[in-house]
Order: C-alpha cells, then sequence, then structure tokens
C-alpha cells in the first residue's frame, strides 16, 4: 500500500466514531449546470436528502464561484461538488465559522500531499506557492432567523494541467507533483476531513479552529501589498474576527475589511 492510500484508510477508520458521516451518500452526476444549484433546486422540491449527502460532478458546465465569477473545470479532472450540511446549531451571523471548518477541512485532505506550502488566501481560496488549487462557495438557506441547510461546494484541481491563457494562477496536484490522483480516493480524504471539522465545531470548537485558520492563512503576519479602493498600500494581516473581517495592521492602526474592501496583490 503507498502512503495515499494508507493515509486515506488511517483517516477513515479514524473518523467513524463520528455522528455524521460526510459521503455516505454520494450522488455523481455526468453532466450538471452546477451541483450548488442541482441540490438548491432539490432541496426546493422537497427532496429529502440526508446531511452529508454529497452531489459531485463528472462535468459541470454553468460552475460558479465566488462573487458572481464562473467556474470552469475539466470534465473528469477534478473534484467539483457540493455537499449538503445543516448547521442548525448556529446563528446565521455565525456564518463565518463554517467557512473556517470547511477551508480547514481541504488543508487537512492536501496538506499530507502539498505540505506545508498550502494556505488558505483569506477567506476561502486554497493556495499553493502564490497559485490557486481550489475555492469554496458555501450557499445558504436562511429561514426567518434559523438557519436551515449550507450547501457547500468546493472546487480542487487535481489532474488537470492546462488552464487556459487567462488562467495564469491556476495549479493543480498534478501540475505541482507531476502525477494522476485517484478523485475517488481524495474524496474519501476529503469527506472524512469535513466531518471531522463539522464535529469539531458542532462541539464548540470554533475559537481553536479560528486559531488553525489564521495560522495557516496566505501572508499572515508578513508585509504585503493590497488594493485598497485602486490604491496599493502595504500592511500586515494580524488577526480575522468572528465575522470573518480581516483585520489588516498599517503602522499600528488596525482597520477591519470585508471581502469587497479589500483584494490582495499576488
Ligand atoms: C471560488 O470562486 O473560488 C469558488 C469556486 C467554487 C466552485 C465549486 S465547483 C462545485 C460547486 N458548484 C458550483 O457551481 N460551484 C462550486
Amino acid at each position: 500500500m503507498n502512503s495515499f492510500s494508507s493515509n486515506v484508510n488511517k483517516t477513515l477508520q479514524s473518523n467513524t466514531f463520528l455522528g455524521l458521516i460526510v459521503g455516505e451518500n454520494v450522488i455523481t452526476l455526468q453532466r450538471v449546470n452546477s451541483t450548488n444549484d442541482y441540490l438548491k433546486s432539490k432541496l426546493s422540491n422537497s427532496t429529502p436528502y440526508q446531511e452529508g449527502t454529497v452531489i459531485m460532478a463528472v462535468e459541470q458546465y454553468a460552475g460558479k464561484g465566488q462573487a458572481g465569477n464562473t467556474w470552469v473545470s475539466e470534465a473528469g479532472q477534478n473534484l467539483t461538488l457540493s455537499i449538503l450540511l445543516n448547521p442548525t446549531f448556529l446563528l446565521p451571523k455565525e456564518q463565518f465559522r463554517l467557512n473556517i471548518a470547511i477551508s480547514l477541512a481541504i488543508i487537512e485532505c492536501i496538506k499530507p500531499i502539498l505540505g506545508e506550502s498550502v494556505r488558505i488566501k483569506w477567506p476561502n481560496d486554497i493556495y499553493v506557492n502564490n497559485k490557486k488549487i481550489g475555492g469554496i462557495l458555501i450557499e445558504n438557506i436562511i429561514r426567518g432567523s434559523k438557519w436551515k441547510h449550507a450547501i457547500i461546494g468546493i472546487a480542487l484541481n487535481v489532474n488537470q494541467t492546462s488552464f487556459g491563457i487567462q488562467k495564469t494562477k491556476a495549479c493543480s496536484l498534478k501540475k505541482l507533483l507531476n502525477k494522476d490522483f485517484d478523485l475517488h480516493k481524495l474524496l474519501k480524504l476529503l469527506c472524512a476531513a469535513v466531518s471531522k471539522q463539522y464535529h469539531v465545531l458542532k462541539k464548540g470548537g470554533h475559537l481553536l479552529q479560528r486559531e488553525l485558520y489564521k495560522q495557516c492563512l496566505f501572508r499572515f503576519n508578513t508585509p504585503s501589498s493590497f488594493l485598497i479602493d485602486g490604491v496599493q498600500v502595504i500592511g500586515t494581516i494580524t488577526d480575522v474576527d468572528d465575522q470573518g473581517k480581516l483585520i489588516i495592521d498599517f503602522d499600528g492602526h488596525l482597520t477591519k475589511f470585508c471581502i469587497k474592501e479589500i483584494s490582495f496583490v499576488i
């Protein structure tokens, strides 16, 4: 057994104690517009999917990214999936805690393969050496003041090697390590990691998770360039608050930003 397979087995064994096993029910679709939209429309038609159900696409022809962007992924080469979670134990204003848990799960899944260079670019892009290897799009279904469902859209670039000229900042496991990976094994590892981090969150572990998240942040505690209102500035990321705002130190002055207010200069 190679180290990747043995890691899959160990992770699965150590997660069998968890209440919710993400990925017990995996629905694989050959071709779909967006796994997030598919899951959302099934839920709106009252399809009784169990929590932890995974909708996995071989090909996604209208994949959605953050901030209204599209997400393009070569058919059959990558992980493009949505996970149904029902985080009724959190308030809608605590949404960022789930972002943190899912980001940590992806890191936990790929760090054994890629090592310490794996980072979370705030708020939830997955980066390796200044290049994006994955992303997260969480869509919430909230009724009144209650959080009913979270649709956890995850993309992880695995075996795709060419991303087109506009996507110079994209990378994949294969581009980095020059070998193919088994998508089903990776899916199992990812589901096990999501089960674990979700369990930790449910048991009240959000403060610890936020600390771990900060330690994994791209350019944490490192003076870096940012764009604010079109102006390039240098500051240092020092913290992230419970709402997910980024806290940057500009010569001793701490300022909080939400996603639309700041971007990284990479
Ligand atoms: C990002 O912009 O970084 C987030 C990308 C999230 C893409 C995934 S692919 C599976 C799921 N279905 C979608 O339409 N989007 C998410």
